[in-house]
């Protein structure tokens, strides 16, 4: 790893994608998790724009999330975030979706970019090589498309055979495209949440999942049955039965109710382990269970926590138009675009 690569990629995530400026407050959360190195890379960035960085770290709860505010210190980590103008989020036992978040949110100051559990490697593949005005290009005629579909299927060699509706009330999000206050992920992703009651069928996790902290990288799939927007079954082999276990040890009905599906479109990401990488491989579905976040405009499903589970390979139809076919996406609209954004490793 070059240490100017690593460089390159801090100053583009703040000034091209974060569009920090000169002085603005620029909080960095970190956990006992977190690669500190890039942190620290993020700090040496946000001091040469002349912005005003304050480095902030806490040990690793056992929880992400609303589950892991009895181990935080909730109020100072809001001060830091609620009254910053960026905060970029590197934290492995994420704050999103915590009240410390949702302070953040509500109070409109902040540019929140997640990044939980990025680290130096991952930011130079996912970032720093990639061709941010490209990929969102992608992403909005992705958005478009999608908008535009009402009836999605799907299925994987692994065992997905889900159907679900989309609302054209509810936004289609292209993830990256920083515009002012709000919640920011990070660029290759654009989700939205699917009318819960519709979701039917099977979704088989067999890329990663996580959390369960225990669970990341599978060896074999965690299939899921969905009735009427409702996980009814949990199967599959060891990994189903921690993930079973780990989703009821919260007493929460709503741990079983979809919050989204997003695809993936960054052209650095390979599969990990980690969930911020995994579920931005291109040409992959994935679903995020229980807690949903407000910027889909959904039901706003309140849970204890939330995990995200990847599906390779997908093949999907929107309205009986192919969109991707065995994880490459062939919609027409999306071969040309497709073409000019440089995929290391494609064939
Ligand atoms: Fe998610």
């Amino acid at each position: 790893m070059a240490g100017s690569a690593v460089a390159r990629t801090a100053d583009k995530l703040l000034r091209e994608v974060l569009k920090a400026k000169k002085g603005e407050t620029i909080a960095i959360t970190c956990d006992t998790e977190s690669d500190w190195a890039f942190a620290a890379e993020l700090e040496r960035a946000a001091v040469d724009i002349d912005s005003k960085p304050l480095l902030v770290r806490n040990r690793a709860p056992p929880h992400v999330g609303r589950a892991a505010e009895p181990y935080l210190p909730v109020e100072s980590l809001t001060g830091a975030v609620a009254e910053s103008d960026v905060w970029i989020e590197l934290n492995g036992k994420w704050l999103i979706y915590s009240s410390v978040y949702e302070a953040a949110m509500k109070r409109k100051r902040t540019r929140y970019m997640c990044l939980v559990g990025m680290n130096r490697d991952m930011a130079v593949r996912c970032v720093g090589n990639v061709d941010v005005p490209a990929v969102l290009e992608f992403q909005r005629t992705l958005q478009r498309i999608t908008k535009e579909a009402h009836s999605m299927h799907y299925e994987t060699p692994a065992g997905t055979n889900v159907s679900f509706e989309n609302d054209p009330k509810r936004p289609v999000l292209v993830e990256g495209d920083v515009a002012g206050p709000g919640e920011y992920m990070l660029i290759g992703q654009v989700d939205w949440a699917p009318i819960e009651e519709t979701i039917n069928g099977t979704i088989a996790y067999d890329g990663s999942v996580n959390p369960p902290d225990e669970l990341g990288l599978l060896d074999e799939p965690v299939k899921l049955d969905f009735v009427n927007g409702r996980l009814v079954k949990v199967y599959g082999g060891r990994a189903a039965k921690v993930y079973e276990r780990w989703l009821k040890s919260f007493n929460d009905e709503n741990m079983f109710v979809p919050a989204h599906v997003s695809y993936g479109c960054n052209p650095g990401a390979r599969l990990t382990g980690n969930v911020l990488e995994d579920e931005r491989i291109w040409g992959v579905l994935e679903w995020g269970l229980g807690n949903q976040s407000d910027s889909f405009q959904a039901r706003n499903t309140k849970a204890a926590s939330h995990s995200d589970g990847i599906t390779l390979r997908p093949t999907l139809v929107g309205d009986g138009e192919l969109i991707i076919k065995d994880g490459r996406y062939v919609h027409p609209e999306l071969t040309g675009i497709a073409r000019n954004i440089r995929r290391p490793g494609a064939h």
